[in-house]
C-alpha cells in the first residue's frame, strides 16, 4: 500500500504534468518537499510552492491554487487548500481508519517493512573492539548504531552479514606476552578475566617508560607470533579468548549477535597478494623506505601499505580484508561503522580500491559518528582512564531497579526487565542524536521516566499490552475516527514506512528513535484523553484498533534501534 504521501505525491505530479510543463517534477522529489507543518491548522501535509515557481514558471500562490484542485477525490485528502503560496492538505478521517488502521493491523510485524533489498546482500562492519583493551563508551556507537543499520537492511529485506572486525593482531599482543610471562600467571587471568590484561597492559607501558629493553622484547615476541611460534599462538588466542567472553556479555546485554567474527589475524596471509597486485599496477611508491600510496591527486594525504620493516599497516589490512569479503559474500554494500576519527583512512582505502581497478569500489560505505563525553569530560580513549561500558550498563540497571522499586510498577522483582531498562535507556538517549552530533552524557536524562528517554518509551508500549490484556473480545465493530486524539495517532503511525525508509537512506538510526517517541507521545496523549472502554461498540473497537496498532509499531520500531519491547515493567 502506498503511504499517504506517496499518493498525493504521484496525484501532485500529474497535476503539475497538465499544468503543461516540459519536465515535471519526479514523483519522489515532489514527496521530498511535502512538509509535516508545524501547526495542524496548516493542515496535515504542506506543499511549499516556492521552489516550484521557477520550472513552472508560475507565481507560487497560483500554483497552490492550481495544485488544490488537482487533489480534489482523492480518497485519502478531505480538504486541500491554498495559502499564500503553500498548499495545505488535510488527510481524511475515513481513510485513516478504512485504509491505514487496517492496513497496520493486517500487516502485523511487516508493518513498516519494505523489499528493497530483496535477493541484495550488505555486510556490516561494527563494534570489532580492540583485543586485552575495555571495551569502553567510545565503542558504545560503532556497536548500536552498527546494529541498528543491520537491524534496519534487514527488515528492508536485504540478507545482511554483521561482522566483527575484531582488532586481534599487533605488537600489543608481544606487550601482552612480555607482560604476562614477567608478571602475570594463569590463575590470575582465568579468574581476573579482560581487567588483569588490561592491567598487564598498562603496567607494561609504565615499566617500559623506565626499562627500554622491554619495548625491543615485545617485538621481538610479536615477531615469534607473526612466524607461528606454537607457545605464544597459545598464549595469543586465549588472549583472544579471554577478551571475546567479556564482549559477549555486552552484546548478550544489548540483544547482539555477529555472523562473523573474523578479525584482524585472519588476512595476515591474504595481504601479499594485495601489495603484489598494487605493486603492478605501479600504484606503490617507496618514501623514506615505507611504501606509500600518492593521493595527493584526491587531495589526501598518501595511503600507507608496508612500513619500513616491510610490516602492513591498519589500510592494508582492511584492503585485503574488504576482497575477501567481496569474494566471499558478493555484497551490494559493504558499510563500516567507525568514529568520525577514522574517516580519513576509510577515505584513503576506498581510493585505493578504486585505483585498484575493482568495480565494486562504489560499494564501499563509511558510516562515521560524533564523539561521546559523559557530564562534560571526554573521554581519554588511552588505557586505564576510561568509562567502561559495563560499568556504564550496570550502574544505569541499578538505577532503574530503584526506581521500578519506588514506583512499585508491575515487573519491580524482575532482574531481566530492570536490565532490558537499564541498557535500553542508554542505548535510546545515544540513539536520540543525530550520529555525526558529539554528546554529552548525562545519566539522569537517560534514565528519566517521565522524560523523552528509553524508559518512558518501554513503559508506552507496555501500556499498551496492559490496555489489550484487558480488552479481549472488543474488535467487533466500525472503525470512526471520534476524537482528534485517535487521528493524530493514526496519522504518525501512517510515517513509520517512510521513517523507516529515511533512516535506512541516511544510515540514520536516529530518525526511528524520534519517531519512536513521536508515537510514544501521542499514543499517551490519546490513552489520556479517551476512554478505551467507554461502553460503545463502535468507538471501543476503534479504540482498540488504535492501541493495537501502536502496540505493533512500537513492537517493530524498538527492535530497530536494539531495544527490547517488553509486555511489563
Ligand atoms: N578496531 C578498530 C578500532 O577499535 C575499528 C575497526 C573498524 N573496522 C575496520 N574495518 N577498520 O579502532
Amino acid at each position: 500500500m502506498l503511504t499517504i504521501k506517496q499518493k498525493i505525491a504521484e496525484r501532485l505530479a500529474d497535476g503539475i504534468r497538465n499544468m503543461g510543463v516540459q519536465e515535471a517534477p519526479a514523483v519522489s522529489s515532489i514527496a521530498a518537499m511535502l512538509e509535516y507543518p508545524p501547526d495542524p491548522a496548516m493542515g496535515d501535509l504542506a506543499l511549499p510552492c516556492f521552489r516550484l515557481s521557477k520550472t513552472l514558471r508560475r507565481a507560487p500562490v497560483q500554483i497552490a491554487a492550481s495544485l488544490a484542485g488537482c487533489l480534489a477525490g482523492l480518497d485519502c485528502v478531505a480538504n486541500a487548500e491554498a495559502v499564500n503560496g503553500y498548499l495545505n492538505i488535510t488527510v481524511s478521517n475515513e481513510y485513516l481508519t478504512d485504509r491505514v488502521l487496517t492496513d497496520i493491523l493486517e500487516k502485523g510485524d511487516r508493518y513498516g517493512a519494505s523489499t528493497e533489498g530483496k535477493g541484495k546482500t550488505v555486510v556490516l562492519d561494527y563494534s570489532s573492539p580492540n583485543v586485552a583493551k575495555p571495551f569502553h563508551i567510545g565503542h558504545l556507537g560503532t556497536t548500536v548504531i552498527g546494529h541498528s543499520l543491520k537491524k534496519l537492511h534487514e527488515f528492508c529485506g536485504y540478507d545482511c552479514v554483521g561482522i566483527n572486525y575484531l582488532g586481534d593482531w599487533g605488537t600489543q599482543f608481544g606487550k601482552l606476552i612480555v607482560a604476562y610471562r614477567k608478571w602475570g600467571d594463569r590463575g590470575m587471568i582465568e579468574q581476573g578475566g579482560i581487567d588483569k590484561l588490561v592491567e598487564l597492559y598498562v603496567r607494561f607501558h609504565t615499566e617500559a617508560e623506565t626499562n627500554k629493553a622491554l619495548e625491543d622484547e615485545a617485538r621481538a615476541e610479536f615477531h615469534k607470533l607473526e612466524q607461528g611460534d606454537a607457545d605464544n599462538t597459545a598464549l595469543w588466542r586465549w588472549f583472544v579468548d579471554i577478551s571475546l567472553a567479556e564482549y559477549q556479555k555486552t552484546y548478550r546485554q544489548l540483544g547482539i549477535t555477529f555472523d562473523s567474527y573474523k578479525g584482524e589475524s585472519f588476512y595476515t596471509d591474504k595481504m601479499p597478494a594485495e601489495v603484489e597486485k598494487l605493486r603492478q599496477k605501479g600504484l606503490l611508491q617507496i618514501d623514506d623506505g615505507a611504501s606509500i600510496v600518492d593521493l595527493s591527486a584526491y587531495n589526501m594525504p598518501p595511503c600507507l601499505i608496508l612500513k619500513r620493516d616491510g610490516s602492513t599497516l591498519y589500510p592494508t589490512r582492511d584492503i585485503a580484508a574488504a576482497v575477501y569479503r567481496q569474494n566471499t559474500y558478493h555484497f551490494d554494500k559493504a558499510v563500516y561503522v567507525t568514529s568520525a576519527g577514522q574517516s580519513l583512512h576509510f577515505a584513503q582505502w576506498f581510493k585505493v580500491v578504486e585505483l585498484m581497478g575493482y568495480d565494486w569500489y562504489d560499494k564501499l560505505v563509511h558510516v562515521p559518528y560524533g564523539t561521546v563525553s559523559i557530564g562534560g569530560a571526554k573521554l581519554a580513549t588511552r588505557t586505564g582512564n576510561v568509562v567502561l561500558l559495563r560499568d556504564l550498563f550496570r550502574a544505569a540497571v541499578d538505577e532503574v531497579r530503584g526506581i521500578m522499586k519506588e514506583k512499585n510498577t508491575d515487573a519491580k522483582d524482575d532482574e531481566s526487565i530492570a536490565e532490558a531498562v537499564g541498557v535500553g535507556a542508554i542505548v535510546f538517549y545515544y540513539l536520540s542524536n543525530s550520529r555525526i552530533k558529539d554528546i554529552n552524557f548525562v545519566m539522569e536524562d537517560a534514565l528519566n521516566f517521565d522524560g523523552n528517554t528509553g524508559p518512558y518509551v518501554q513503559y508506552t508500549y507496555a501500556r499498551t499490552c496492559a490496555v489489550l490484556r484487558k480488552c479481549t473480545g472488543t474488535g467487533g465493530g466500525t472503525f470512526r475516527v471520534t476524537a482528534p486524539e485517535e487521528a493524530t495517532l493514526i496519522k504518525t503511525l501512517a510515517r513509520f514506512p517512510e521513517c523507516v525508509a529515511a533512516a535506512l537512506r541516511d544510515y540514520e538510526p536516529s530518525v526511528v528513535t524520534r519517531y519512536i517517541l513521536d508515537v510514544a507521545t501521542a499514543f499517551n496523549r490519546f490513552y489520556h484523553n479517551c476512554q478505551i472502554l467507554c461502553g460503545e461498540g463502535d468507538v471501543t473497537a476503534t479504540r482498540v484498533a488504535v492501541t493495537k496498532a501502536t502496540n505493533t509499531v512500537l513492537g517493530n520500531a524498538l527492535p530497530l534501534i536494539c531495544m527490547k519491547a517488553m509486555e511489563k515493567i
